[in-house]
């Protein structure tokens, strides 16, 4: 069963069925609960069992593995990279927090880097959260729209890597209003998104539906481009913003955060990378 790929059809069929939203959401439907029924299991190269609805590991195969785990040492060097810009390192971490862990690709890594006691996720898909905790050590705690004043003020790092590049702008807004709240003061903040040199290699992302021609006018004219998967019923797509449009959006939410960098395309050759600092008092 250590065979089985997240995406079980062919590309062109997959494809096909995704036309029809209906039966691609029930497709889906039974491949999540044949994952959640299969569990996890050993995949060899990785450390730590794999969970069979681990998205990011679209296959078992030699270089599926490699890329996945190749793709999170390198998230976790830039992690330690970006503190260091402020004086400070993984190992001397407290409390940090990835929010929208997934199936925990990130923490399998950075668990080598900072005691699994110190580590904090959430996910919208609870089913990835609950299992990053259990498998890896670390505390599942709420989304953090939903987390209450408790945590406020909590984490010296938090990080999100792959989330925003898939959000529309309100829902991005809200989480980060709450990201800066639970960040302590001199706190680092971590977050990619899709911006300029994405959207102009946007054929990359192999989307049937996606017209990059739409996405380089809307990022000329407003900065920003959203588009839903049209196979999804749910408020989920793909997101450019240009890094005007993220300063924009950080000043007015969380005008706490002060830029410390961004690296264009700087988190696998396609994602931008942006590091914030809480300023304190
Ligand atoms: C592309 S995946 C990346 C997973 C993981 N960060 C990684 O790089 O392996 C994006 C993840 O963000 C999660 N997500 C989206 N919105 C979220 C939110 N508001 N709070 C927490 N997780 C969220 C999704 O459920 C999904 O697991």
């Amino acid at each position: 069963m250590s065979g089985l790929s997240t995406k079980i059809l062919p590309k062109t069929m997959l494809d096909n069925v995704k036309r029809n939203r209906a039966v691609y959401s029930v497709g889906r439907r039974l491949r999540f609960a044949l994952g959640s029924r299969l569990g996890a299991r050993v995949v060899p190269g990785l450390s730590g069992r794999v969970h069979y609805n681990d998205f990011m590991l679209t296959s078992p195969g030699q270089a599926h593995v490699d890329s996945y785990r190749a793709g999170a040492l390198a998230v976790v060097d830039l992690l330690d990279e970006s503190l260091a810009t402020v004086g400070r390192d993984l190992a001397s971490a407290k409390a940090v927090l990835e929010v929208g862990c997934g199936y925990g690709r990130i923490i399998r890594e950075l668990r080598d880097r900072i005691p699994a006691d110190r580590l904090y996720v959430n996910d919208v898909i609870d089913e990835g959260a609950r299992f990053t905790a259990a498998e890896f050590g670390a505390r599942q705690i709420p989304v953090v729209e939903q987390a209450g004043p408790e945590w406020s003020g909590r984490f010296d790092l938090i990080y999100l890597l792959s989330v925003y590049t898939h959000l529309r702008t309100d829902m991005i807004e809200d989480n980060l209003r709450r990201v800066a709240d639970l960040l302590q003061p001199g706190g680092v903040l971590f977050f990619t998104t899709h911006g300029q040199g994405s959207a102009e290699t946007a054929e990359r992302y192999e989307q049937y539906w996606l017209d990059k021609r739409k996405v380089i006018e809307g990022l000329a004219e407003t900065g920003y481009y959203y588009e839903r998967y049209p196979y999804y019923y749910s408020e989920y797509g793909l997101t450019w913003m240009t890094r005007p449009c993220v300063e924009r959006l950080v000043a007015s939410v969380a005008p706490a955060l002060e830029a410390v960098s961004w690296r264009p395309m700087g988190v696998g050759s396609h994602q931008d990378l942006y590091v914030w600092r809480k300023r304190q008092g």
